[in-house]
């Protein structure tokens, strides 16, 4: 099977010919713009002077002024051909040795991941950091939030370079630190800070890897942690230990399939939205609350839905219907199963018949499922090809520039987390580390 950015290629090449010859095509992509370098938006956004995620999946969420922008690409590397790219990656990672480390996260494109010594979920990656201490360089081909968590957890000394800074993560700039800081002034004042007589807090704050090193700093500060998808319902067990309710941000969707699968009801689940007083809420509802919801979700998840879940049983009898926790909960509660990254890759590495697999998460991570385990049907329940739109930021030209500045001695695109932000964020990761089961 070819790669996503491959098909990407073709299927663009397909449509223009088709609108010449009024030949209808099979498969569609949700942009045409996704056949182009990154680089042209990096140069657009200069131009425009307001940041944009690009095409793919978020291409429509609106990026936070603050949003952090990529210079401009060296021309070389956007001109260089594949295989040249191909041999000064290689050539640079050979001068480098083990002083640099390659991550490369699930859901970049198989151009990428074809240099990567690690390939993981973004839990996975953060660890693979602590496994290279030898390491100068981590180079961390995934997005911002990881290459934050990373930064946080790694040796001082250590430098992660994120190659395409405008790789960020549209939920994650959902939240951000002043709304949170208002939210939790407001519950304060509706809750008070004196704990029940079991001891237990008004409300925990947890917060999701993917957010800012800032709100995961806020949760070390305010008795909160974090969470992954992968350990989501351990962190809220943690938390309820010790709090009467959780405020549960950025995304809305993991917090409300994780404690709906725990028994919690709907109606003690409400949204907070940042946009209003009291998050748009009563204050009996709030006072009512286990999980308070941040208004925040994932745009690629968001594309699933039950009618492609309906589909899928229709055509395939006996499918095996596998989601990520950040899809909506309709589409939780028709699948088969939900889980993290590594959950669905685990899901299909230990089934021993051959079988039919409707995966519902991002297409790169799908399409190289399906070419490693030929032994099943595999294919993504979204039928239009649309990748994450900041994963795919990063491209191998970008890749050849990091590590080649990293040759002469330099690194570029750097990702450092001030120490005051640093160490509260990483109270909050070892509380998690140490909430494992
Ligand atoms: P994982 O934590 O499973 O790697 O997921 C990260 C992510 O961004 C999912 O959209
Ligand atoms: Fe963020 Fe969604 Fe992309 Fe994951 S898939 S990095 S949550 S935008």
């Amino acid at each position: 099977m070819s790669s996503v950015n491959t098909a990407i290629q073709l299927i663009t090449r397909e449509q223009a010919a088709s609108s010449a010859t009024g030949l209808a095509t099979g498969a569609s992509t949700c942009s045409p713009a996704l056949a182009r370098g990154p680089w042209d938006y990096d140069l657009a956004e200069a131009l425009a002077g307001v940041p944009a995620y690009g095409p793919g999946a978020s291409v429509a969420d609106v990026a936070p002024a603050s949003t952090p922008r990529q210079g401009q690409l060296p021309e070389e590397y956007k001109l260089a051909s594949d295989a040249e790219l191909d041999l000064r990656i290689r050539a640079a990672k050979a001068a480098l040795g083990d002083r640099a480390v390659v991550l490369g996260h699930f859901y970049q494109r198989d151009e990428v991941i074809e240099y990567a010594d690690f390939v993981g979920d973004s839990f996975q990656l953060a660890n693979a950091a602590l496994t290279r201490p030898d390491a100068e360089a981590i180079i961390f081909c995934g997005v911002h939030f990881m290459a934050e968590t990373a930064d946080i957890l790694s040796r001082p000394d250590q430098a992660v370079i994120l190659p395409n800074l405008a790789a960020g993560c549209s939920m994650a700039d959902m939240a951000d630190i002043d709304s949170v800081t208002e939210c939790w002034e407001q519950l304060e004042e509706l809750f008070g800070t004196e704990p029940d007589a079991d001891g237990r807090v008004p409300v925990i704050p947890v917060t999701y890897m993917n957010s800012s090193a800032a709100l995961k700093g806020f949760c070390g500060e305010h008795g909160g942690i974090v969470c992954t998808s992968s350990n989501a319902a351990t962190v809220l067990e943690w938390a309820f230990e010790r709090g009467q309710r959780v405020l549960f941000f950025p995304d809305q969707h993991l917090g409300r399939n994780t404690a709906k699968a725990m028994g919690v009801p709907l109606e003690q689940m409400p949204m907070w939205n940042p946009r209003k007083d009291l998050g748009g809420n009563n204050e009996q509802t709030l006072l009512d609350s286990r999980v308070i919801l941040w208004h925040g979700f994932c745009s690629v998840h968001k594309r699933f839905n039950v009618g492609q879940i309906e589909k899928a049983r229709a055509e395939f009898p006996g499918v095996q219907v596998i989601v990520h926790p950040e899809c909506p909960m309709e589409v939780v509660d028709a699948a088969d199963s939900a889980g993290s990254t590594d959950f669905i890759r685990k899901a299909i590495a230990g089934a021993t018949e051959p079988t039919t697999f409707a995966i519902g998460t991002e297409i790169n991570m799908v399409n190289r499922l399906a070419a490693e385990y030929p032994q099943h049907t595999i294919f993504c329940l979204d039928p239009v090809i649309c990748p994450c739109s900041t994963m795919y930021r990063i491209h191998p030209g970008y890749l050849a520039w990091v590590l080649e500045a990293l040759v002469r001695g330099e690194a570029v695109n750097r990702i450092t987390v001030a120490d005051d932000v640093a160490a509260p964020a990483k109270v909050a990761l070892e509380r998690m580390l140490a909430a494992r089961p």
